[in-house]
C-alpha cells in the first residue's frame, strides 16, 4: 500500500499567508497542516509517500519535509505543472504509484482519530475504491455522495447546484489501480479540472464497487480563514499536552495545557492554555489567551490576545485586545500612543483589515 499526499496548488483562498509558504505549511497549532497528514498515513502504516509537489511551492514543502525521517517513511516529491485536478494528481503519480493499491490524501485536510481503521476496512471488504464523506452544512462547496439504503455509494457529483445528500466527500481516499482506467475515462469538468469524483462516478458506470464510511468526529480543511482558526482551534483543545520548555518568570502565571517551546520567554504575562507558543519567542506584560499559537521568534507586549494565529517572527505592541485574528510572518501590529486617534498601516497585498 503506498500513499500520495497532494501538496500542490496555488492556495488562492489562503492568501496573503500563501504569498510566501504553501497553502499545507500553513500551521495549525504550531505545525505545518501537511505534518498532519503525513503523520495519518504513518499510523495507517503506510512508509511509501509521494508527495504531489507545484512548481510555485514545491521547493518549500521539500525543505519542510526533508528526506520523511520524521515519520520514518521514504518520501518521493512528484512535480504537477499546473493544477489540473484531483485526478490529473493521481495520473502524474502513476509511474510512482504503479499497480499498488493508495491512499490519497488532500495536504491541508485532518480527521479526527485518523484513517487507520479504515485502510483496514478496505483491505477487508476489498472495493474498487472507499471514500470517507461528512455531513456539511452547504453541500454545493463540495463533491457530494449518494448512498442506497444499505449504504453503498449510487452516485457522486463535483459540486452540484442541487446536492442529492449533505455528505461531502472528504480528503481521503482508498483506491485499487482500478481508478486509473478510469481517469483516462473522464474529461475536465466545468472548472477545467480532471476530478476524482467524476473519475469515482466513472468507476461505478463501470459496474465496480464503492463503498464509504461517514465520519463521526471532525473533519477540518484548513482552506480558508475561518476554517484555519477552527483548525488551530480544535487541534490545540484536542491534542495539545501541557509542556514548558521555555523560560517563565516569577511574576508570569501559566494556567492550563501551554506548550512553551525553548528558548521562548514569557515575562509578567498570563498565559491561559489551550496555548502554544513556539521557540524564542518573547511575551512581556500581556495575556495570552484561549486558542491561541504563536510563531517561532514572535515578540508580543502589552498586548492581549485570544483565539488567533500568529505565525514566526511577528511583532505585537499596545494592542489591547486582539482575537479570531491570522497575522501573517513577519507583520508588525503596533499602536503607537501619540497618533492613537489615527490608524497608520503599512499593509501587503491581499491584506484584510477588520475595524
Ligand atoms: C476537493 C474535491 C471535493 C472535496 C473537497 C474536500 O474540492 O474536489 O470533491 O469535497 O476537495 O475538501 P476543492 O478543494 O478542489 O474545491
Amino acid at each position: 500500500m503506498k500513499a500520495l499526499v497532494l501538496s500542490g496548488g496555488k492556495g488562492t483562498r489562503l492568501k496573503p499567508l500563501t504569498n510566501t509558504m504553501a497553502k499545507q505549511l500553513v500551521p495549525v497549532a504550531n505545525r505545518p497542516v501537511l505534518f498532519y497528514a503525513l503523520d495519518q498515513a504513518r499510523e495507517a502504516g503506510i512508509t511509501d509517500l509521494g508527495i504531489i509537489i507545484s512548481p510555485e511551492t514545491g521547493e518549500w514543502v521539500k525543505e519542510a519535509v526533508g528526506d520523511g525521517a520524521n515519520w520514518q517513511a521514504r518520501v518521493t516529491f512528484i512535480p504537477q505543472l499546473a493544477p489540473a485536478g484531483l485526478a490529473h494528481a493521481v495520473k502524474t503519480a502513476q509511474d510512482f504509484l504503479g499497480d499498488s493499491p493508495f491512499l490519497m490524501l488532500l495536504g491541508d485536510n485532518i480527521i479526527q482519530g485518523g484513517i487507520g481503521q479504515f485502510v483496514q476496512e478496505f483491505h477487508r471488504t476489498a472495493p474498487a475504491a472507499y471514500v470517507l464523506l461528512k455531513e456539511v452544512p452547504d453541500a454545493r462547496l463540495f463533491g457530494v455522495a449518494e448512498l442506497d439504503s444499505t449504504g453503498r455509494v449510487v452516485s457522486l457529483v463535483e459540486k452540484p447546484k442541487e446536492p442529492k445528500s449533505n455528505l461531502a466527500l472528504v480528503g481521503a481516499y482508498l483506491f485499487t489501480p482500478r481508478i486509473h482506467d478510469a481517469i483516462s475515462q473522464i474529461k475536465p469538468s466545468w472548472r477545467g479540472e480532471l476530478e476524482i469524483t467524476d473519475a469515482i462516478q466513472r468507476l461505478l458506470d463501470m459496474g465496480e464497487d464503492v463503498r464509504s464510511h461517514v465520519l463521526e468526529g471532525w473533519w477540518l480543511d484548513t482552506g480558508k480563514k475561518d476554517d484555519l482558526l477552527e483548525a488551530n482551534r480544535v487541534v490545540l483543545d484536542d491534542y495539545l499536552r501541557r509542556q514548558i520548555d521555555g523560560e517563565v518568570d516569577a511574576t508570569s502565571q501559566v494556567a492550563g495545557r501551554v506548550e512553551i517551546r525553548k528558548g521562548a520567554r514569557i515575562i509578567n504575562s498570563t498565559i491561559r492554555g489551550p496555548v502554544s507558543i513556539a521557540e524564542d519567542c518573547q511575551i512581556v506584560n500581556s495575556f495570552i489567551g484561549p486558542f491561541t499559537s504563536i510563531g517561532a521568534r514572535t515578540v508580543i507586549e502589552d498586548s492581549v490576545v485570544e483565539h488567533s494565529v500568529i505565525l514566526d517572527d511577528c511583532v505585537i505592541k499596545q494592542v489591547a485586545r486582539l482575537a479570531d485574528s491570522i497575522i501573517g510572518k513577519s507583520a508588525k501590529v503596533i499602536r503607537d500612543e501619540q497618533t492613537c486617534k489615527a490608524i497608520r498601516l503599512f499593509i501587503g497585498d491581499d491584506a484584510r483589515i477588520e475595524l
